[in-house]
């Protein structure tokens, strides 16, 4: 530990009515490599995701399926598990809202905020998105009837149910967005979610009687709660709210919720104000991106331009793709995703860059020195670059920045391929000076597979091995594992087939 607070991050849950495409796995290898930054730096962490699986989208996606929507969801969700594991994605829990423990959950935060006095039942009638779940303002929406997120008609209804007071919330919540002004980041998103509270709130609907495809309200069991309040409780059910009390303090309210901007308001918003109504402190950081587009357009079952995880992992490997989305897509403004923006970064950053120090480093070693690697220059130059890059990733990777973090950790890698070509160690006789300048690109390669592991944590694992390391680039926490000279020499360096092979647009 280093004296921080324990490091708990969550991605959304995703709807069941829906798999997953690039769009929910660039939400969660963002999450999977924070969460393996912190694992590296020795902080107790738990990642978590899961499925959102109640409402009137999964019902219908059921019907349409001809199944129960327990079926379905059980069917979708494993979807989502199987994308998690061929993405590598190393998560402590994955919930889903249909589990006993999070209705259990549910039904005590919000019997919670009902005996504070905050719910009360009134008839609604209002615009509904069925896709968002959502009800609109008119003034929210485009025209005269479109949802702002679907670009389709809303529908109208009418029901009486079960209201939460967030009118109550709007004071207490400029406080809190007062006092922790960085909770919500970046700052766009934070003066975002502040206009939508200074615009004033209205109290919102929280069950429906027109369904019963959710929890029950513990009260009034002839409602279920509105998919959203049950989806957003799932954060607290993982860590033990209504069951454990000194665990939910453990984790509660040192959270970082990772989100895309469709659902701001449903984070920065209405779940600070039911916290704060049950007696909760809000999370402590929110931290929202923005749309991964294709061709322009945001992605959608509708737009029929979906791109799926596997479709690229069959070109890039699981790594290939994770590196694209954490390293091309800056987290929060919208980015623009393209095959051949994606086959440029791979062959100049993960080919060339990191494949040829390795490939390069491992041949001359294999000529020159039999085999085995020297150890490093205690004053090598490499040694103050690296120890820059090893402050500037912390720094980014602290921020909720891997794009910044990779384009650091890269500098090194550039830096020690710039060292080799003006030392020419492959035309270099053997002696202590081909020595020093192998360690030292040993080290780099070293200190490399540490820093990328949160990235490519396959590839890392994997030039550990090659360079005749033992265990994993994991084994001793950050950032004393990287300081430079930790390289021992004497190891045997196994050159191997290209870590990352040349790949054409063509292909
Ligand atoms: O909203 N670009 O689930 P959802 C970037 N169940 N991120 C994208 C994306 C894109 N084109 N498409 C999806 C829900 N995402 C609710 C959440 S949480 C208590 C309940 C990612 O399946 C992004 O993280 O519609 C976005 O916020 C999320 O998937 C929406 O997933
Ligand atoms: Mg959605």
């Amino acid at each position: 530990m280093r004296g921080v607070p324990p490091f708990y991050v969550t991605t959304p849950i995703y709807y069941v009515n829906d798999v997953p495409h690039i769009g929910h796995a660039y939400t969660t290898v963002t999450a999977d490599a924070l969460a393996r930054w912190h694992r590296l730096n020795g902080d107790d962490t738990f990642f978590l995701t899961g499925t959102d699986e109640h409402g009137l989208k999964v019902l219908r996606a059921a019907e349409a399926n001809d199944c129960s929507p327990q079926e379905w969801a059980d069917r979708t969700s494993a979807r989502f598990r199987e994308a998690w594991d061929l993405l590598g994605i190393a998560y402590d829990d994955f919930i889903r809202t249909t589990e006993g423990r999070h209705e259990h959950a549910v039904q005590a935060l919000l019997q919670r905020i009902y005996d504070n006095g905050h719910i009360y039942k009134s008839t609604y009638s209002g615009l509904y998105c069925v896709p968002c779940e959502a009800y609109y303002a008119p003034t929210d929406l485009v025209g005269d009837e479109m949802c702002p997120v679907h670009d389709r008609p809303v529908e109208h209804l009418e029901e009486e149910n079960w209201f939460f007071r967030l009118s109550a919330f709007a004071e207490p919540l400029l406080a809190w967005y007062e006092a922790q002004s960085g909770a919500v980041t970046p700052v766009g998103k934070r003066n975002e979610a502040l206009g939508i509270i200074r615009q004033g709130l209205a109290d919102i609907s929280i069950s429906r009687t027109s369904i019963d495809w959710g929890v029950p309200v513990p009260w009034d069991p002839s409602q279920v709660f509105y998919v959203w309040y049950d989806a957003l409780i799932n954060y607290a059910t993982a860590i033990g709210y209504g069951t454990d009390r000194q665990r939910f303090d453990a984790w509660w309210p040192h959270v970082h919720h990772l989100i895309g901007k469709d659902i701001l308001r449903f984070h920065c918003v209405y779940w600070p104000a039911m916290l704060l109504a049950a007696g909760e402190e809000p999370p402590a950081n929110i931290h929202v991106h923005g749309y991964l587009l294709v061709g322009g357009a945001k992605m959608s079952k509708t737009a029929l331009n979906q791109i799926f995880p596997a479709d690229l992992v069959e070109t890039f490997g699981v790594d290939g793709f994770r590196y694209q989305f954490l390293r091309d897509q800056s987290f929060g403004p919208d980015g623009d995703f393209s095959f051949e923006g994606m086959v440029t970064r791979y062959n100049t950053d993960l080919a060339n860059n990191l494949g040829n120090l390795l490939s390069r480093v491992a041949t001359v070693v294999n000529k020159a020195c039999g085999g085995v690697g020297p150890a490093p220059h205690p004053e090598s130059p490499l040694a103050d670059v690296a120890a820059r890059v090893l402050a500037e990733a912390s720094r980014h990777w602290e921020s909720v920045a891997p794009s910044q973090a990779l384009e650091a950790t890269w500098s090194l890698v550039r830096e020690a391929n710039a060292y080799l070509e003006a030392n020419e160690p492959w035309k270099m006789p053997p002696g202590a000076e081909l020595d020093a300048v192998l360690g030292d690109a040993l080290e780099v390669l070293r200190i490399v597979a540490i820093l990328a592991t949160p990235a490519i944590p396959t590839t890392c694992a994997e030039i550990w091995r090659r360079i005749g390391l033992t265990g994993t680039p994991g084994d001793e926490p950050l950032p004393a594992s990287a300081a430079w000279g930790r390289y021992p020499g004497g190891l045997t360096v196994v050159k191997g087939d290209p870590l990352f092979p040349r790949l054409s647009v063509e292909s």
